[in-house]
């Protein structure tokens, strides 16, 4: 590459390039920057309890709440508000048993969180988690054989989930359970049910990560023995994560999940680079609870991490971050510095 040489201002220097030049100002700054995030970018994940009246904060997830079905429509309200198009629902059962009844039960809390939201705010899409962890009775994401999770049996267990929250209004079905073939039995048995315009986006890449912690306690899915390393991959391994998502698209998957985010920044990047397909990067409970706990202590300013880490895994490639970070940091564009930066990004494109 061929450096332009700039010419300095002391005869006393030699030749050299002023690229400082282009950060002196807010507005220059703005002119050239080549990644920027926006409301439209994030998902928000949301748990849906059981119950009536409530709202309880997660105690690893500051900021974040369980919510039952009738406070749901005041919570959505509030996340269009700030500029949030997206949510992702997950569901605490009352009951859970071996079988995970509670997944596909036509009235079960995200069934009925569905057809609330549809109805209440229609233009608010809703993405449903296809999995089984949080409504069996011993955590795991599907029907165990002895302590081994039985591939083909959940399948048949995933498809059942996935038709219920479909005929409960689901604008996308999203399994994250990492068996094999269910993205090819799901979109079969919803194109036989007529669904055939239902998108499947896909959790292709998703690795056995100590990330999820908070989450478990969230969602109370902690396996009560074992792991999830038989089905979810390896933290070390990336070229297998383009090989999972080769066999997703293949199988009919409309868009496709790398999770987590931030410390797979890399495997965002390989896939984004090898495929055309929509990419869903998911800013998992740890990453958020880190960032929120520092804060806390005084250690880091959380606007401007959390900010900075959403804007990374967006240049890493992702189009769109499901993210706790969603209703705050859509508020936060919305205001100050970041505004004035929009502006100028939107003048920018405006003039392009
Ligand atoms: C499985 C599921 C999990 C997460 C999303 N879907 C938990 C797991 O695999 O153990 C984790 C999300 C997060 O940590 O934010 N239903």
């Amino acid at each position: 590459m061929r450096l332009e040489r700039n010419s300095p201002q002391s005869a006393s220097l030699p030749d050299f390039r002023r690229t400082r030049r282009l950060r002196g100002s807010a507005a220059v700054r703005g002119l050239v920057r080549e990644t920027t995030i926006g409301p439209d970018d994030f998902i928000q994940p949301l748990f849906i309890t059981h119950g009536t009246g409530i709202r309880r904060e997660i105690g690893s997830m500051p900021g974040q709440f369980q919510l039952s079905v009738d406070v749901l429509p005041r919570e959505l309200a509030e996340l269009a508000e700030a500029g949030i198009k997206a949510v992702f629902l997950f569901g605490i059962p009352e009951e859970k048993d071996r079988f995970a009844s509670g997944a596909f039960d036509a009235d079960g809390v995200v069934q009925r969180a569905m057809r609330t939201a549809k109805r209440e705010l229609p233009e608010m899409l809703v993405i449903g988690d296809v999995c089984a962890c949080e409504y069996t009775d011993h955590g795991h994401c599907g029907i165990l054989n002895g302590c081994e999770v039985d591939n083909d049996r959940t399948v048949e267990l995933l498809v059942r989930i996935a038709l219920s929250q479909a005929e409960a209004g689901a604008d996308v079905v999203a399994p994250s359970d990492m068996m094999d073939g269910r993205v090819v039995a799901i979109r079969a048995a919803l194109d036989a049910a007529g669904y055939v315009n239902l998108p499947i986006m896909s959790y292709a890449v998703k690795y056995a990560s100590a990330f999820y912690g908070p989450f478990r306690e969230a969602a109370a899915s902690m396996p009560a023995f074992g792991d999830r390393r038989s089905h979810q991959m390896d933290p070390a391994n990336a070229r297998e994560a383009l090989t999972e998502i080769a066999i997703d698209l293949d199988e009919g998957a409309d868009i496709v999940i790398v999770k987590p985010a931030m410390a797979y920044l890399d495997v965002i990047r390989m896939a984004r680079d090898a495929f055309d397909a929509p990419i869903v990067a998911y800013n998992v409970s740890g990453e958020y609870a880190m960032i929120k706990a520092a804060a806390q202590l005084g250690w880091i300013d959380e606007r401007r991490v959390a900010l900075e880490t959403l804007t990374s895994i967006k240049r890493a490639g992702a189009g769109r971050i499901i993210t706790y970070h969603a209703k705050d940091a859509a508020g936060w564009l919305q205001d100050g510095e970041y505004a004035a930066r929009r502006a100028v990004d939107v003048l920018s494109e405006w003039e392009a």
